[in-house]
C-alpha cells in the first residue's frame, strides 16, 4: 500500500526525507557473488550531487554512500543490500512559508489532502533528495547487467533543443548541463542564468540510450518493457512525459516510414535499418538500442510570487525562498540512467527465471 518499492525480482526500496538525518535504499534480490564496494556507487552519486555549478541548487551535500549490509569480503551475498547516505546541509527555516501555504506545482497540497499531515521541511519525502537513493541502487543494478551501456543526456532546456548534427557523446561530461552539443551548452548558460536571475525556472527533455540489451528481455502485455520503463521514469519527481523510441512522433508517420525494416545479418540475427520502435517490439527487446525520452517540468519552487491558498483555505501568494534547482531536468540525467538500469537488471533476471 505504501509504494516505496520498485521492481519484481531485483527490487529496491527507498527511505528518508529531505531534512531527516539520512536517506537510503535497500536493494533486495541482487544475485550473489558480484564484486561491490562503495567505489562502484560513488561516481554515480557524484554526478547527481547538488551544488556543483551555479545552474543547480546550492545545497551542499557530499552524498557519501555507506554499504551497511549484503556484502561480505567485497562480494554480494544475495541478502538485502542497505545503502546509507547522510543529509548534512539542511536549512529548515527556509521552509516556514511552505508550512503555511501550498507551492502550486509541488506536492504540498496533495500530501496534505491525502495524509492530513506532512513534513514540509525541504519538501519532506517529495524532495528530490530521494533520487540519491535511486542513483545508489541503480549503481548496484548496473553490476547485474555488465553487457549493457547506459547513457543519458539533456536534449532540450526551456524548449531550446540540441542540434542532432552536433551530437558528441564526449561533450556530455564537459559542461554543467550533460549536453552533447557544445553550442547548445553555451546557449543554455545564458538561458538558465536568465531564468534563475528572473526568479523563474525551466523544464528539460532528457534522452537515454541503453545499448547491448539482447533480444528477448521484457514481457508481452501487462509487463511490457515499454511500460516498465515508462513507470520507472514517470516515478521520478517532476517527470510529466515518457516516450519510447519515436513516441508521440510515431503517430505522425506512415506505416512504411515507421517500420524498422530488417535484412539478414551474418550471425543469423536480423540487421535493422532504423529504430523508430526504440529497441522494443511487443513489449520485448529486439537487440537494438533501447531509447527513452523523459520530459521534466520546470521547478515549482520559484522566487516569482504565485497565487495560492494557505492550509486554512485563505487566498495568498507564495514566493519560495531557499535553494532550488532552476532546471531540475539537469540533475535528472543520472536519475534517468539509474531507473533504466534498475528496470533492465530486473528484466534480465526475470527473463532468466522464465527461460532458464
Ligand atoms: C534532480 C531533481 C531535483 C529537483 N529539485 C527541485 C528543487 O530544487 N525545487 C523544487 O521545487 N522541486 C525540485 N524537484 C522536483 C520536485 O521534487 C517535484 O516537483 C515534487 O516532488 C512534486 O512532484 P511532481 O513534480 O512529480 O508532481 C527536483 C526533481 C529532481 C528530479
Amino acid at each position: 500500500m505504501s509504494f516505496n518499492t520498485f521492481g519484481r525480482v531485483f527490487r529496491f526500496t527507498t527511505w528518508g526525507e529531505s531534512h531527516g538525518p539520512a536517506l537510503g535504499a535497500v536493494v533486495d534480490g541482487c544475485p550473489p557473488g558480484l564484486a561491490l564496494s562503495e567505489g562502484d556507487i560513488q561516481p554515480f552519486l557524484d554526478k547527481r550531487r547538488p551544488g556543483q555549478s551555479r545552474f543547480t541548487t546550492q545545497r551542499q551535500e557530499p552524498d557519501q554512500v555507506r554499504i551497511l549490509s549484503g556484502v561480505f569480503e567485497g562480494r554480494t551475498t544475495g541478502t538485502p543490500i542497505a545503502l546509507h547516505i547522510d543529509n548534512v546541509d539542511q536549512r529548515s527555516k527556509d521552509y516556514s512559508e511552505v508550512a503555511k501555504a501550498y507551492r502550486p506545482g509541488h506536492a504540498d497540497y496533495a500530501y496534505d489532502a491525502k495524509y492530513g499531515f506532512r513534513d514540509y521541511r525541504g519538501g519532506g519525502r517529495s524532495s528530490a533528495r530521494e533520487t540519491a537513493a535511486r542513483v545508489a541502487a541503480g549503481a548496484v543494478a548496473r553490476l547485474v547487467i555488465p553487457e549493457v551501456t547506459i547513457l543519458a543526456w539533456v536534449e532540450a532546456i526551456g524548449g531550446d533543443a540540441i542540434d542532432p548534427a552536433n551530437f558528441d557523446a564526449a561533450e556530455i561530461g564537459n559542461n554543467p548541463f550533460f549536453c552533447p552539443d557544445a553550442e547548445a551548452a553555451k546557449r543554455w548558460e545564458a538561458l538558465v542564468d536568465g531564468a534563475r536571475k528572473a526568479g523563474s525556472s525551466l523544464g528539460a527533455v532528457i534522452a537515454c540510450e541503453a545499448s547491448g540489451v539482447p533480444a528477448g528481455w521484457g514481457a508481452p502485455l501487462y509487463a511490457k518493457l515499454d511500460s516498465e520503463l515508462a513507470a520507472a521514469c514517470m516515478s521520478i519527481n517532476a517527470v510529466k512525459g515518457v516516450e519510447i523510441g519515436d513516441g508521440f512522433a510515431a503517430a505522425a508517420l506512415t506505416g512504411e516510414r515507421n517500420a524498422d525494416a530488417m535484412r539478414p545479418g551474418n550471425d543469423g540475427r536480423p540487421v535493422f535499418l532504423a529504430n523508430h520502435a526504440g529497441g522494443i517490439a511487443g513489449g520485448i527487446s529486439t537487440g537494438q538500442p533501447v531509447r527513452v525520452r523523459v520530459a521534466f517540468k520546470p521547478t515549482s519552487s520559484i522566487l516569482t510570487p504565485v497565487e495560492t491558498v494557505t492550509r486554512e483555505g485563505e487566498a495568498t501568494e507564495i514566493m519560495t525562498k531557499g535553494r532550488h534547482d532552476p532546471c531540475v531536468g539537469i540533475r535528472g540525467v543520472p536519475v534517468v540512467e539509474a531507473m533504466v538500469a534498475l528496470v533492465l537488471a530486473d528484466q534480465k533476471l526475470l527473463h532468466r527465471a522464465q527461460t532458464g
